[in-house]
């Protein structure tokens, strides 16, 4: 065999080798590291009354707020009839990891209907934390003062009729900004073909 071919051949076959040992490598995960967090330690948490709890947030002092209470996504769920009450708990994780309290919410009308929803928060310079509720009927986002413990009393409502529609979830981004997201509706009517 000519001597140019057999050193075609060879490096041909050298890079053809070098790139089935790194594919066969990668795919069989040799060389990558799993830590298994699964199952984990799960456990149920006691102290709720209200059921529907639909979001949570850890504030920077390890406590978890957590949200309770969506009643209108019962079936024929009557509101002027109900006297249910929407409940914010707090879990203390320096504490506990398996009970939680309920908050006192103050300077919301006690007659008012109160389904809190999306829940985040915001920190100030001062270490100080406003927390900002989603609540439906009516809709609107509730900032709250928290005074560290286990009242969060109402300082500001946010409302727009025309884009808060079915409120959902809410990320804060100032003391007086946020995202949030609207459920339940298109921005287009799709049509069920
Ligand atoms: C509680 O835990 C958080 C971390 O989640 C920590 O930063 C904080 O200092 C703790 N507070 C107390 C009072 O131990
Ligand atoms: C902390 O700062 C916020 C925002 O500027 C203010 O509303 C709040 O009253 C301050 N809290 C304290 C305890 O100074």
């Amino acid at each position: 065999m000519n001597f140019y071919l057999k050193v075609l051949l060879l490096t041909l076959s050298t890079v053809l080798i070098q790139h089935f040992s790194r594919f066969f490598y990668i795919v069989q995960g040799w060389g990558n590291s799993l830590l298994k967090h699964y199952p984990g330690d799960c456990h149920v948490v006691s102290g709720f009354s209200t059921y529907g709890s639909e979001d949570m947030t850890l504030l920077p002092d390890g406590k978890v707020l957590i949200s309770s209470g969506m009643f209108g996504l019962q079936p024929n769920f009557d509101y002027s009839k109900s006297q249910a009450k929407g409940i914010i708990y707090i879990m203390d994780t320096n504490k506990s990891f398996t009970s939680v309290e309920k908050l006192d919410v103050v300077g919301w009308p006690e007659s008012a209907h109160f389904e809190p929803h999306g829940i985040h928060y915001w920190e100030h310079q001062n270490k100080s934390v406003s927390v900002f509720v989603i609540l439906h009927m009516p809709e609107v986002v509730a900032r709250f003062t928290y005074d560290g413990r286990k009242t969060l009393t109402l300082s500001k409502v946010y409302e727009d009729k025309q884009l808060f529609r079915d409120l959902n979830g809410i990320f804060v981004t100032s003391e007086d900004s946020f995202y949030v997201t609207n459920i339940f509706h298109a921005r287009h009517q799709v049509q069920p073909s």
